[in-house]
This record gives structure tokens, C-alpha cells and sequence, in this order.
């Protein structure tokens, strides 16, 4: 079986097809998808029926994987997190239900751990029930939007800090979805507002939901600096829509770009299983 990379849209994401996630890929085949993935930034590999253990394995080669943080009903501590509308005896959970609310923080572009010190490289997505319509994952290029910016601006980003806070970005949808606990367990962090990927050099922007604010530039001006560069990055020509399929997974770049789930018809099951694989220092 050959890999074959399809390129998806002009800036962001390619499909992969000529490889089995439910075997152990080979070195050769690995070094190709991961250049794909530092090329395309969004990997689509359809027709994946995998399990936990698989995805888990396929996932490793990326890295060290993150433990979960919250609203797993596994858990905390485990590699898997569970994203669902089903409740444990499967019934669908109501979209008024705490987890529920708590997942809608999912539709706000946003990027994976950028509110941990060292946010993370990766996530992976396993459909594993999807609904008819609606319930897509939208990506959007943080590099293609840096690179249409003009020079000045580009360099005037460059250097600046910005803080990451996930009880800013949970406190945008109920000022009282966060307990105090949970608050004392994730403090705002600080993240370098340009990055570059470490294999090729190419800079990008790091914004989305988490980001509260610009380290040293007054709050209310940060905050419409920080919205006109998260309208910037997500303008259509930069985004790529997944329609969900059985059985797809779809791998993307957290360093580099931002997703955001869709709404769907509640009554439709849809249960994903996401990895992350864990960053591998500060970005500022
Ligand atoms: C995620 C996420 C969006 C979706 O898994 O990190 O943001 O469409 N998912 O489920
Ligand atoms: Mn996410």
C-alpha cells in the first residue's frame, strides 16, 4: 500500500489514504505523514475503524502523550478524553447538562493546552459516532494568516507575550462554569504571540480563545488586538470545514492552527475519542 497526501485546500490540510492505523506503521510511511503534518498542519485519514489502544499507539510515535484534565467520565489521568453526547448507559445527554455546557467552550476557536505552560504539539480525533449533519470541526491557518500580513505589522507582533487563561475563555460562556479549585489548578500561563515550527522554520500567530490578554499593553487594548487577529487567522480563505465520517481521524497542528466544533442536532449521538500529544517547551 502507497501513502498518498491530497492536498485539501490552499493553505491548510491534505487527506492520507494507503496507510492502516490498526498496524504498526512503518518508519518510512511515519517520516512521510509527519512532514505532511508540519506541510498541511490538518491530516484527514478516513476509514480508520480503530480502537483506544491503536489510536493510542499511532499517537505515541508524535511524542509523550498529555493526561486528560476534565469532564472525562473516565477519569482524570488517562490518555484517551472522551468527547460525547452520550451518557454511560448511551441515552443522549441533554445540551442544558453541565458537561454538555462545559463542551460548547469546543465551538470558540481555540487550540489545544495553549492555557498549560507547555501547550501542546498535537490532538488527534477519532469519529467514532457521527451525526448526519452538522457537528463539523473547522481549522483555520495561524501561518497562512501571519504570512499575508504586511512586513510592519509582522514585525511590530514580533517579541510580544500573550497571556493563555482557561478560566478567561470557560468564563466568557458562564462566569461561574470554573470552581475555585479548578481555577488554582490551571493559572494564566504565558505564550509567545508569533511562533515558529521548529522543524521548518515557518512563522505563525498563536491567539484563540484562551488568550486573555497582551503581557505589558493595557487589558481593553489587548483584547481588541487579540479579536482582530482571531477574525484575521479565521477568515475564509484560511479555514478548512471537516465533515465528519465514521471512522475518520483527524490529526492537527495546535502549534500552528486553530479548530472549533460546530453545533449539531442534539438528538444525534456523536462520541469522539481525542489524544493529544504533549508540546516540548515553552513558547515564551
Ligand atoms: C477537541 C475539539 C471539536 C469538535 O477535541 O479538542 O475542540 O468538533 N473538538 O469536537
Ligand atoms: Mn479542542
Amino acid at each position: 500500500m502507497a501513502l498518498v497526501v491530497k492536498r485539501l485546500t490552499q493553505h491548510i490540510a491534505a487527506e492520507i489514504r494507503g496507510v492502516d492505523l490498526r498496524a504498526p506503521v512503518s518508519e518510512a510511511d511515519f517520516q512521510e505523514i509527519q512532514r505532511a503534518f508540519d506541510e498541511h498542519s490538518i491530516l484527514v485519514f478516513p476509514d480508520q475503524d480503530i480502537t483506544d489502544d491503536q489510536q493510542v499507539a499511532f499517537s505515541k510515535r508524535f511524542g509523550p502523550l498529555e493526561t486528560t484534565v476534565n469532564s472525562n467520565p473516565r477519569g482524570a489521568g488517562t490518555v484517551v478524553t472522551i468527547l460525547s453526547n452520550l451518557d454511560e448507559d448511551g441515552t443522549v445527554i441533554p445540551p442544558t447538562d453541565r458537561r454538555m455546557v462545559f463542551n460548547t467552550g469546543n465551538q470558540m476557536w481555540h487550540t489545544d493546552s495553549s492555557f498549560k505552560e507547555i501547550p501542546a504539539t498535537g490532538s488527534l480525533l477519532s469519529g467514532r459516532e457521527v451525526p448526519p449533519e452538522g457537528g463539523e470541526t473547522e481549522f483555520a491557518s495561524m501561518r497562512a494568516g501571519y504570512d499575508a500580513l504586511p512586513k510592519e505589522r509582522k514585525a511590530a507582533l514580533e517579541g510580544l507575550v500573550c497571556v493563555h487563561d482557561f478560566a478567561y475563555s470557560r468564563g466568557l460562556i458562564d462566569p461561574n462554569l470554573l470552581r475555585e479549585q479548578d481555577k488554582r489548578e490551571l493559572p494564566p500561563v504565558r505564550q509567545a504571540l508569533v511562533r515558529a515550527n521548529p522543524s521548518t522554520g515557518r512563522k505563525n500567530l498563536f491567539v484563540g480563545a484562551h488568550a486573555s490578554y497582551i503581557d505589558g499593553v493595557d487589558v481593553k487594548e489587548s483584547r481588541e488586538l487579540i479579536k482582530e487577529l482571531n477574525a484575521h487567522v479565521t477568515r475564509p480563505e484560511f479555514v478548512y470545514r471537516h465533515q465528519w465520517r465514521k471512522h475518520d481521524l483527524v490529526m492537527w497542528d495546535n502549534r500552528c492552527a486553530l479548530h472549533r466544533g460546530r453545533p449539531w442536532n442534539p438528538i444525534y449521538p456523536r462520541l469522539m475519542h481525542r489524544t493529544t500529544v504533549a508540546g516540548i517547551g515553552r513558547t515564551a
